[in-house]
């Protein structure tokens, strides 16, 4: 099965990453069915500096004629903020990428990374956010920025609501889950209140499903007060971004989040949650494992094969057992950098593929 991979590295330790996201990739071909091709697709604030825009226009062809695109990070501390980072949500309106999933597991064997007190941690954390991705306040409609006032219009869809939420409860059916959360602010907010009557009238659709409501506000008291409550959790763009960077640091880094941008059956975008980290940009000291477990994510959700995305799940967790990156570094454990961490991943997936 022969796959076309756009590949942006971006800014900052994006590259760093990415290239150990590719390395796992090119074994994973070797032990599988799978043949990647690919393509650089150059974006972000570095080609914004050469070519006045950042993401030109034969980069955005390579993408949209890719199977998928495997992306690192935007993002300069020179360049005024957005300049660079726009070029996601580009890439995200053009190619209407409407499904931000952002899973956050916390491995048992990296609990001692988690803020949180064992009473807390409880049964584990295992949660998968939903963020609608192309609605409200990111559509940007009817902006206005003066000297005296500034504005930006949320505005959600029944379309707009209804295809996201139930991916939600398809995803829940799917990884076998019991409950699906909506977060909204229905007791201030128009969009929130259209979006809770269609989470109700689609949730009627999965009996077997629970469903359960919940404040923005309190959800974020809850997420860390008792994270192991949840499962399937979706909710708006804004909300989403908020509570999924929240959430990437209770599994002991921002550094290990990844995220799929997906429109099934299209060219989705998989990325690390974290962003170009310029202040150790070049160290060589990035944790890869969100873009690797961005390349999960794309086993699992674009080329629909479960049992590669789980033994990509297993390699890291096994991994974290003889080495870690700075960020989550433990004493007893070798402290690896970026090519080592994704080397011992690598080492891990050739035995696991190979059973
Ligand atoms: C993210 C990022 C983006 C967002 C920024 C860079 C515009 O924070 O992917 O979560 O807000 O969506
Ligand atoms: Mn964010």
């Amino acid at each position: 099965m022969k796959k076309t991979i756009a590949v942006s590295k971006g800014d900052g330790v994006g590259p760093e990453v990415v290239n150990e996201a590719i390395k796992l990739m090119k074994i994973i071909a070797d032990y599988s069915e799978f043949e990647f091709e690919f393509q650089e697709a150059p974006v972000g604030g570095n080609v914004w500096k050469k070519y006045g825009t950042n993401l030109p226009e034969k980069s955005f062809e390579i993408i949209k004629n890719s199977d998928a695109l495997l992306f690192g990070a935007a993002g300069l501390p020179d360049l005024p903020p957005g300049v660079a980072e726009s070029v996601i949500l580009k890439i995200r309106q053009e190619l209407d990428l409407y499904i931000n999933l952002r899973p956050i597991k916390l491995f048992d064997n990296l609990r001692d990374r988690c803020p949180l007190k064992e009473e807390f941690i409880g049964e584990g954390i295992d949660i998968a956010f939903i963020r609608e991705n192309t609605e409200g306040l990111y559509a940007n409609k009817g902006a206005v920025l003066n000297n005296d006032q500034a504005e930006n219009l949320m505005v959600y869809t029944r379309k707009g609501c209804e295809r996201i939420i139930k991916y939600a409860f398809e995803y829940a059916k799917r990884f076998k889950h019991e409950k699906v959360t909506s977060v909204d602010k229905a007791n201030l907010l128009s969009p929130s209140k259209l979006w809770r009557q269609i989470f109700h009238e689609i949730g009627d659709e999965y009996p077997t499903l629970l469903k359960e409501d919940i404040y923005v506000d309190a959800f974020c008291q809850w997420l860390i007060r008792a994270p192991y409550k949840f499962q399937t959790v979706v909710t708006g763009n804004l909300f989403g971004d908020i509570i999924s960077d929240e959430g990437a640091f209770l599994i002991g880094s921002l550094g290990m989040a990844s995220s799929g941008n997906i429109h099934p059956g299209k060219v989705s975008m998989y990325e690390p949650i974290h962003g170009s980290a310029p202040d150790i940009a070049g160290k060589e000291i990035a944790n890869p494992i969100g873009a690797i477990l961005s390349v999960k994510l794309m086993m699992q959700e674009s080329f629909e094969s479960i049992s590669i995305a789980q033994e990509i799940e297993n390699s890291v967790e096994e991994a974290l057992l003889f080495g870690r990156t700075v960020d989550i570094k433990k004493e007893g454990i070798n402290t690896l950098n970026t090519s080592q961490m994704g080397d011992l991943i690598i080492q891990k997936i050739k035995e696991n593929l190979k059973k």
